[in-house]
């Protein structure tokens, strides 16, 4: 090693900060300006009655994830909670969810009085391991909630075929996965249901916040749907509202940028694809470090990537690892702490009031542990560092993190 670290008061490899994510052009002025302009001289401020765009922006979502049936929502936690919804769960029903991923994902089985059970995770990819699914199921099981993290499909067949034996509907949670295949198809058109997250820093954005829920089957569909507005009675002969929702309704003007941001997303992934492609290719030789495992035959959509550490081979801890590379420059972290399990708002059952209900409720009645659920899901998070890429990196960019990975494992290999 010839070079000094940069940690060391070397030079570091990249000096100019990486590309910015631009994720909003003239198209999108464009359609908002247009949609000002019409509000401006015929009236109507953007609720999504009385205009198009939020009606266009769900049939052009369903054609395009390759499903039926769209309901638009105000956030990605809206989408899980009205996905849920259209479920029309009983209280005290388990649901089991991915350990690793957003709190927006389990808050939702929690509003609808359902009890989270956290399937661990398979170690190397950090989604939900079918065999822990399967152990984790019991009686009271009435949904399965399959998240597909950091854009790589779950193992959907083994998920479905366990849903199916077990008459379980699956909700895919694609708030990270916007155009991942699994085996030819878009994620969003597997499961009974799937909900994505449209928040600013996704693959698209409805605006800033948005969400869909996703489904082939024309019920659930109308279940949705009145559930995203307050149980309207959608699709029924009757004239008051059906049951208990919410108002997660999306604006006309968030639905006129997401129709843009759709338009774009295909050549989004493919760019993000092409730079892990290209990274893949400069990170051959490295001994230590190496990019997440992908399963077979699926297509990351890339939200960011997993970097393997083999902590074994190296003389330094992984933290020491991660210092460095941010010292070289580089957009990286040294772990996904997203483990929710871990969260003091599930530890402490911090619910409604002092209630810690549902897990205390009298229609649950069953004691349940999180503390040793999930070993797996921990060592994928003690061995992988997570980094930042998105469609605006190019061979360059490339370049310069396969090189500071190189220098910094030549500094520290055993
Ligand atoms: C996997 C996953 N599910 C659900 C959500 C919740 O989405 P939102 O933040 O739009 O409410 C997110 C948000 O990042 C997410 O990553």
């Amino acid at each position: 090693m010839s070079e000094r670290l940069a940690i060391d008061g070397g030079t570091p490899v990249r000096q100019d900060p990486f590309p910015a994510r631009l994720q909003i052009d003239e198209r999108e002025i464009e359609a908002v300006l247009a949609l000002l302009r019409q509000a401006a001289e015929g009236g109507g401020a953007f609720d999504r009655y009385g205009g198009t765009e939020v009606d266009a922006y769900e049939q052009e979502f369903a054609a395009h994830f390759g499903t039926r049936f769209a309901t638009s929502t105000s956030s990605g936690t809206a989408a899980i909670h009205t996905a849920l919804g259209a479920l029309r769960l009983e209280i005290g029903s388990e649901v089991i969810s991915a350990p690793i991923t957003d709190p927006g994902a389990v808050a939702p089985i929690l509003w609808n009085n359902c009890v989270p059970v956290f399937a661990d995770a398979d170690p190397e990819t950090f989604n939900m391991d079918p065999k822990s699914i399967e152990e984790r199921l019991s009686e009271r099981t009435r949904a399965i909630i399959a998240c597909h993290l950091t854009g790589q499909p779950a193992d959907m067949d083994a998920i479905l075929a366990l849903a199916a034996k077990h008459d379980l509907p699956v909700i895919e949670d694609c708030a990270q996965a916007h155009e991942a295949e699994y085996k030819g198809r878009k994620v969003g058109s597997l499961g009974r249901l799937a909900a994505f997250s449209l928040m600013s820093g996704k693959h698209s954005t409805a605006g800033g916040q948005g969400g869909m829920v996703l489904t082939g089957d024309e019920e659930t569909y109308w279940n949705a749907k009145r559930f995203a507005d307050r149980g309207k009675p959608f699709g029924s002969t009757e004239t008051t509202n059906l049951f208990l929702g919410m108002n997660y309704r999306m604006t006309e003007l968030e639905a006129a940028i997401g129709r843009v941001q759709l338009r774009k997303l295909p050549d989004i992934v493919e760019r993000r694809r092409k730079a892990v492609d290209c990274l893949r290719e400069h990170m051959r030789g490295l001994q230590a470090i190496g990019l997440g495992k992908v399963i077979e035959g699926v297509k990351p959509a890339y939200w960011f990537v997993f970097l393997r550490v083999y902590p074994e081979r190296l003389r330094v801890a992984k933290e020491q690892v991660a210092k460095a590379l941010q010292a070289e420059g580089m957009p990286v972290g040294a772990e996904n702490s997203a483990l929710v399990p871990d969260q003091l708002w599930i530890r402490e059952r911090q619910t409604y009031g002092s209630s810690r209900c549902p897990w205390v409720c009298p229609y649950y009645g069953k004691a349940i542990s999180y503390e040793e659920a999930v070993p797996n899901a921990r060592q994928a998070i003690a061995n992988h560092m997570v980094l930042s890429v998105h469609e605006n990196y190019g061979d360059r960019e490339c370049a310069d993190i396969a090189a500071a990975l190189s220098k910094v494992e030549s500094a520290y290999l055993m």
